[in-house]
């Protein structure tokens, strides 16, 4: 049973270089962090702030978001190794391919289809919430029979349905035109995040930070591990990257610059929120304006939810991009059936994987609540986490000449204080997530017996093929030199 096979990396970049994958390379490290950026900050600053806040860690929340932005740090880094050193649009899923074997690349990618769906469908879910709570602002109720799931009372969550529609149009559309609109929208979501501190510090009261750790250490910890939420997405930076045109220095890059301004961002948000208001009072879906509210600048609280509004749609964009790529690269290795590595032969992106993808988010958005969902994400991310690390030690072994324009310095210090990190972080999760994950793996092994084992491209010894629309001829020109090349 060879269930250890693995992919060559030298195979993988040799197509690669002779762009013959499929992808066209459009982006530049400006739309690389913005992707960073716009898949990152969401509903773990616009959402969970308040409830890390008034639940678990109080004013001590600060810390949670510096603990969960070390543990994510520290992860970037290796990504920003192999991203750079393998530019593929599996990510996590490829990096695991070529340095641990199928099995464990198949349960990666696995992982990552339920971190990609649920965090999607979640945030779909606050967006709705969102809208909801801002045309009441304007004066017009929707009908909650048709903004609720079934779960809460409701028929379905028609908003969430719509927006995650209309998303999937965006995307089957073109990575051009996605990368352009999500600038736009995360220009959007920077400027509320500065109104909110501008205006945030004016109106904070010290005595609202006392007592500092009400919940006490272990607070911040179980804090730590539900505010990692906000730090999810810096990876589909990876999943971009075989339509980079400069990988092997834009990907560290932009990866690295993505955690470093939302850390910040997070850090001083938390700050003022918990500053502003006394945190018992913070469990409400949307602190940030309810804080804005109480603070008395109505205003700000209502251009404050546009801005929020255009950040979930940003995460929203963003994760299901990532989604349908990941898709796509376990689809071209034959892990999954071949109809999910068809590239639109003029749009250049793959379709059906975007609209499965669209149609599973938007029932998820439609009939699940906001609670069932959220918590899934962080342990696939943080599994995800963990086997990169190992990867990535694994291959300075194997592949000591594998040319790496980006090292991590003090191997193996880096990637194993990720594991250790997000293995912390797993285990001050819920119980009930462990459950719920072990179940989708043993899902997974099943799908993979029955399919993956028999079919992909390493059992029928073929390696890599090329997508089912191979690039016209006239439309492909080799990539330009990258740098260190000649
Ligand atoms: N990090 C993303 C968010 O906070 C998933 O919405």
């Amino acid at each position: 049973m060879d269930i250890w096979r693995k992919k060559s990396v030298e195979k993988l970049l040799a197509e690669r270089k002779e762009n013959k994958r499929g992808f066209v390379p459009t982006l530049g490290v400006a739309d690389l962090t913005a992707l960073g950026v716009g898949a990152v900050i969401g509903t773990g600053i616009f959402v969970l702030t308040g409830v890390a806040a008034a639940k678990y860690a109080g004013p001590g929340v600060v810390f949670s978001f510096i603990l969960s932005g070390i543990a994510a740090g520290l992860a970037a880094m290796v990504y920003a190794e192999l991203a750079a050193a393998i530019p593929s649009a599996g990510s996590a899923y490829t990096f695991s391919y070529v340095s641990l074997g199928e099995i464990i690349a198949w349960l990666v990618g696995w992982n990552l289809i339920l971190e990609y769906l649920v965090a999607a469908g979640a945030v779909s879910i606050g967006w709705s919430s969102y809208v909801k709570d801002l045309l009441q602002s304007l004066g017009l109720t929707l009908p909650a029979t048709y903004t609720t799931s079934p779960f809460e009372g409701g028929v379905i969550n028609l908003p969430a349905v719509l927006i995650v529609l209309l998303i999937t149009g965006l995307i089957i559309t073109g990575t051009q035109h996605s990368a352009t609109a999500n600038k736009i929208i995360v220009a959007a979501k920077l400027a509320a995040i500065a109104l909110f501190i501008v205006l945030g510090v004016q109106h904070i009261n010290p005595a609202n930070w006392r007592p500092l750790l009400p919940y006490g250490i272990s607070g911040v910890f179980h804090g730590a591990a539900i505010v990692f939420f906000a730090y999810i997405g810096f990876d589909a930076v990876a999943t971009a990257s075989e339509e980079v045109k400069n990988p092997q220095k834009d990907l560290p890059r932009s990866i690295i610059l993505t955690l470093i301004i939302s850390t910040t961002l997070y850090v001083i948000v938390a700050g003022i929120l918990t500053a502003m208001v006394k945190y018992t009072t913070l469990n409400t879906a949307s602190p940030v304006t309810t804080a804005l509210l109480r603070a008395g600048i109505p205003w700000a609280s209502a251009v404050v939810s546009v801005g929020a509004l255009a950040g979930l749609t940003s995460v929203l964009l963003v994760s299901m991009y990532g989604q349908s790529r990941i898709f796509f690269a376990m689809a071209r290795d034959n892990l999954l059936p071949p109809v999910f590595d068809w590239l639109h032969p003029r749009l250049r992106t793959p379709v059906w994987d975007s609209l499965i993808i669209g149609l599973l988010v938007a029932a998820i958005g439609a009939f699940l609540p906001i609670g069932l969902v959220a918590e899934l994400a962080n342990i696939g991310t943080l599994t995800a986490f963990i086997a990169v690390s190992f990867g990535v030690i694994i291959l300075r072994r194997t592949k000591p000449d594998l040319r790496r324009p980006f090292r991590l310095p003090l191997m193996p210090v880096i990637p194993v204080l990720t594991i250790i990190s997000a293995a912390y972080l797993v285990i001050n999760l819920p119980p009930l997530t462990w459950v719920r994950f072990a179940v989708w793996a043993g899902v997974g092994l099943l799908v993979y017996a029955i399919y993956g084992y028999k079919k992909s491209n390493l059992a029928r010894g073929t390696e890599t093929k090329l997508p089912t629309t191979a690039i016209p001829e006239a439309a492909r020109k080799p990539l330009p030199p990258e740098d260190g090349e000649d």
